[in-house]
C-alpha cells in the first residue's frame, strides 16, 4: 500500500495533545501550583522545594504550562498568567478549578452514559445540579464562577449589539449571579434589569454586584421559572439555559416568557448552539455531550431548532446571530396585538 502524503494527520495529533495540556493543567491544580504562585514568582528550584518533586520533569512542565498561555516566565522565575491568577487559584472568588476537576469525573462517565443515556452526575449519587445549593453556597459559588467565565466571552457583545434601546424592564431568567445583567445596563443605562433565579442563588447574586459596583442598578426576584410567573418586561433573557432542560420543559419555559413579555417584547436566547449541519461546531457538540452527561434531559440544540421552539411558542420574526467565538444568539418578537 502507497504511503498517502496527501492525508491531513494532524486533527489525531492535536487531539492528543490537547489532551496532554488539559492533564497538565488538572495536575497543576492538584498540586495547588497556581496557589503557590499567587501573586508571587520563583525559580524551580523554589518551586521543587515547596511542592517536593523531583528535578527529572519539572522543567519541562513549567515550560509546557508557560507554552499553553497559564504560566509567564522572566528571567528563571515563574509566575501566573492573568489568566491562571484569575481562574486557576482555588481561593479566587472567579476561580474555575472545582468545575474543570468535576469535568474530568463526569468525562469518564461517557462510556456508561452512552449505553444507558442517563446522566452521569445523578448516577454517581451526586444532586440535580441547581439544588446544588443544598451541598452548600461554596459548589454554588463555584458553579456560578464558571457561568460568569462562560459569559465573559459573549456578554460584552450581547451589551452592545443587541439593540436594547427601546427596552425599558428587562428579565434575565436564570440570570444567576447578574453578571449578564449587569453588562446590558452598564452599556445601556436606561434598562431596567431583573435577575429571575432560585431563592438560592440570591447571596452569590448580592456579593458578585457589590464587586462589580452594580447593587443599585441590578434587581434579583426570587422564584421557580417553572412554577411562578416571570415578572412583565420588554426583554426576557434565557442564556445557559435550555440546554439545561428537556424539549417539554424548553416549551414551558418559551411560553412563560410568552406570557409575561408586553406586546412587541423580545425572547433572547443565548447558548452553544449546534450547526445546522450538524459537523462544523466541535464546540458546541461536546458541549452537549457535557450538559447529557450532567443533567437527566437537557442536550445541544441548532439554531434552527431553537428558532422553531420560538414559532411554536408564538413568537414572530425570529433570527438568529453569532454571539463571541462560541456562542449564538436566537430572538423572537411577541406580536403587538398578543
Ligand atoms: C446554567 S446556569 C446559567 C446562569 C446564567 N444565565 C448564565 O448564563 O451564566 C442556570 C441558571 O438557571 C437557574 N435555574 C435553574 N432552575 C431554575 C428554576 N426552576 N427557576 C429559576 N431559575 C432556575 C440556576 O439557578 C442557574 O442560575
Amino acid at each position: 500500500m502507497a504511503f498517502d502524503d496527501t492525508l491531513d494527520r494532524s486533527a489525531i495529533w492535536k487531539l492528543g495533545i490537547s489532551f496532554f495540556g488539559y492533564m497538565s493543567l488538572l495536575t497543576a491544580m492538584e498540586l495547588r501550583l497556581f496557589d503557590l504562585l499567587a501573586g508571587r514568582a520563583a525559580t524551580v528550584a523554589e518551586i521543587r522545594a515547596e511542592l517536593e518533586l523531583h528535578p527529572r520533569l519539572l522543567p519541562d512542565f513549567l515550560d509546557a504550562l508557560v507554552a499553553v498561555g497559564l504560566l509567564r516566565r522572566e528571567g528563571d522565575r515563574y509566575a501566573n498568567s492573568a489568566l491562571a491568577e484569575e481562574y486557576f487559584r482555588c481561593d479566587a472568588p472567579t476561580s474555575i478549578v472545582r468545575f474543570f476537576q468535576g469535568a474530568r469525573r463526569r468525562w469518564e462517565g461517557l462510556p456508561g452514559a452512552l449505553k444507558t443515556g442517563e446522566s452521569q452526575v445523578l448516577v454517581r449519587g451526586g444532586s440535580d445540579m441547581f439544588a446544588s445549593a443544598h451541598r452548600g453556597q461554596e459548589v454554588w459559588r463555584s458553579l456560578m464562577s464558571w457561568f460568569d467565565y462562560l459569559g465573559a466571552m459573549k456578554n460584552p457583545e450581547l451589551a452592545r449589539e443587541f439593540d436594547w434601546s427601546g427596552i425599558v424592564d428587562f428579565v434575565d431568567a436564570g440570570g444567576g449571579s447578574g453578571t449578564a445583567a449587569a453588562h446590558v445596563v452598564r452599556e445601556n443605562p436606561h434598562v431596567r434589569a431583573t435577575v429571575f433565579d432560585l431563592p438560592h442563588a440570591e447571596p452569590a447574586f448580592e456579593e458578585q454586584m457589590a464587586r462589580l459596583g452594580m447593587r443599585e442598578k441590578v434587581s434579583f426576584h426570587a422564584g421557580d421559572f417553572f412554577t411562578d410567573p416571570l415578572p412583565r418586561a420588554d426583554a426576557i433573557l434565557f442564556s445557559a439555559i435550555l440546554h439545561d432542560w428537556d424539549d417539554e420543559q424548553r416549551a414551558a419555559l418559551l411560553r412563560q416568557a410568552f406570557d409575561a413579555l408586553r406586546p412587541g417584547g423580545t425572547v433572547l436566547v443565548t447558548n452553544h448552539m449546534i450547526d445546522p449541519d450538524r459537523r462544523g461546531k466541535a464546540s458546541s457538540l461536546l458541549v452537549s455531550l457535557n450538559m447529557m452527561l450532567i443533567t437527566p434531559g437537557g442536550g445541544g440544540y441548532t439554531t434552527e431548532q431553537c428558532r422553531s421552539w420560538l414559532t411554536a411558542a408564538g413568537f414572530v420574526d425570529t433570527g438568529a446571530q453569532p454571539l463571541g467565538e462560541f456562542e449564538s444568539l436566537v430572538t423572537g418578537r411577541k406580536p403587538d396585538d398578543r
